[in-house]
């Protein structure tokens, strides 16, 4: 595009001219980002500050007024898993040069625009019935925020159910028997967790309204990607805990929605090279082998860490190293590795399974919503799927 188009465009809109002069103030973090789009914003920041010094003058008080890129980024395509999929064949990765809001309360990629999507409809018109999350204690907190999520669109919503444990790093064998005797007898405990705050449980959201829709919601405490927490004996089932989950608990009731966070923060406790051997070997086949056709699929790559933010009880880990680098540098090197095994099953529209945004990018300039160096304020987990859920539900 060049200048006099966009002269033309906004000729009329003082608004934007308004905006172009504050743009000016977010200039250097624009070039920080980089990447696809940004060659547009540049050049309409030329543009704004041109004009805006003409037709507005030094008079204008710019610190009162809050920058707003969705008034520019009507020109952007929409963000949906088809533009991300094109996005990704021709850059291999995904759009992650990412803007947030003044307060932090939303974020858009900078090369696509962010549409708000009806949360209630999107459900009904995919036919969304049970949605499984898989993870540790960041997932706990994913969960709880994504009913809250379902609460402000209509639905009400209780937990119903939650894992008992006793002691607290040992699964609770009668939560997953589902009063199956036959099948809690078979139950073994292989190995505990290391996650105290990560009980799996259930919440079920009836839409308040007069069809009332009713979506399952299902946090599946996950520490790693192939572990013993919970195994059966005398069973052709393989003996782990994600062949127990994927072949027998969830068997014949597969989830219609399922996201997977990978718990890279309990996964970087590792060598790299366990990931790399694992993931490819264990989890993503079996996913594979299981997932009915229509369910879709969600790996979820690892959040920011923050050193400066270590609580008292995680100073230990303040700096450390794990295997040469330190936590986020770990974090963002297994979500690439994440990314790679993926990459060639997201291009494949048949396979249903998908990825998103490398969230250590995301979450890099969220320290101050962090308290103790690896969880967030419930604002984030909210943001997340407040984002993550205007992409899923747009229509391709
Ligand atoms: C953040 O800003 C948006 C508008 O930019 C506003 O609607 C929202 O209420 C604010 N949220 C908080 C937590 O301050
Ligand atoms: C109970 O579990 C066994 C596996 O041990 C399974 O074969 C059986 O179908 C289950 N029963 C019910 C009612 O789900
Ligand atoms: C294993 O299961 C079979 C049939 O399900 C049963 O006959 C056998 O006694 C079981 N063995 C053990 C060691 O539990
Ligand atoms: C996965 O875990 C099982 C049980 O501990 C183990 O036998 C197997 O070797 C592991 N697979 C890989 C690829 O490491």
């Amino acid at each position: 595009m060049n200048s006099v188009n966009l002269y033309k465009n906004y000729r009329d809109d003082l608004e934007n001219l308004v905006f172009g002069v504050h743009a000016l103030g977010m200039k250097k973090t624009m070039i920080v980002f980089g990447g696809e789009g940004v060659k547009w914003v540049l050049a309409t920041v030329g543009v704004g500050f041109f004009l805006g010094m003409i037709l507005l003058g030094p008079t204008y008080d710019v610190t009162t007024r809050k920058r707003n890129p969705a008034m520019l980024s009507n020109q952007l395509p929409d963000c949906s898993n088809d533009f991300f999929r094109e996005f990704i064949k021709k850059h291999h990765r995904y759009p992650n040069d990412i803007q947030w809001n003044a307060n932090y309360t939303d974020f858009s990629p900078l090369s696509c625009h962010i549409r708000l999507q009806n949360i209630k409809q999107c459900l009904k018109r995919k036919q969304i019935q049970k949605i499984a999350l898989y993870g540790a204690s960041q997932v706990h907190r994913y969960g709880l925020q994504l009913a809250e999520t379902f609460k402000r669109a209509g639905f009400d919503c209780k937990k119903t159910k939650e894992e008992r444990r006793k002691p607290i790093h040992r699964i609770d064998r009668d939560y997953f028997a589902a009063g199956n005797k036959s099948l809690r007898s078979k139950m073994m405990i292989g190995s505990e967790y290391v996650c105290s705050g990560c009980s799996s449980y259930q919440i079920v959201c009836k839409s308040n309204d007069f069809n009332g829709d009713v979506v399952h919601i299902e946090f599946i405490s996950t520490e790693n990607v192939n572990t013993t927490t919970l195994i059966l004996k005398n069973t052709t089932v393989p003996p782990t805990y994600e062949h127990f989950i994927f072949d027998v608990y969830l068997g014949k009731s597969f989830p219609d929605l399922n996201v997977f966070f990978l718990p890279m923060n309990h996964i970087k406790r590792h060598p790299v090279e366990r990931f790399v051997r694992e993931f490819p070997a264990t989890l993503l086949p079996l996913v594979k082998r299981v997932k009915p056709p229509k369910a879709e699929f969600f790996f979820i790559p690892g959040t920011s860490e923050f050193e400066e933010s270590r609580s008292a009880k995680s100073r230990d880990y303040k700096n450390k190293l794990w295997y040469g680098l330190l936590a986020t540098d770990a974090i963002r090197k297994l979500n690439s590795v994440l990314f790679s095994f993926l990459e060639s099953d997201i291009m494949n529209l048949n396979s249903k399974i998908s990825s998103f945004l490398d969230l250590t990018e995301v979450t890099a300039s969220l320290g101050h919503l962090c308290k103790d160096g690896s969880h967030f304020d419930n604002q984030w987990y909210y943001t997340f799927w407040k984002v993550f859920l205007n992409v899923y539900c747009h229509e391709d």
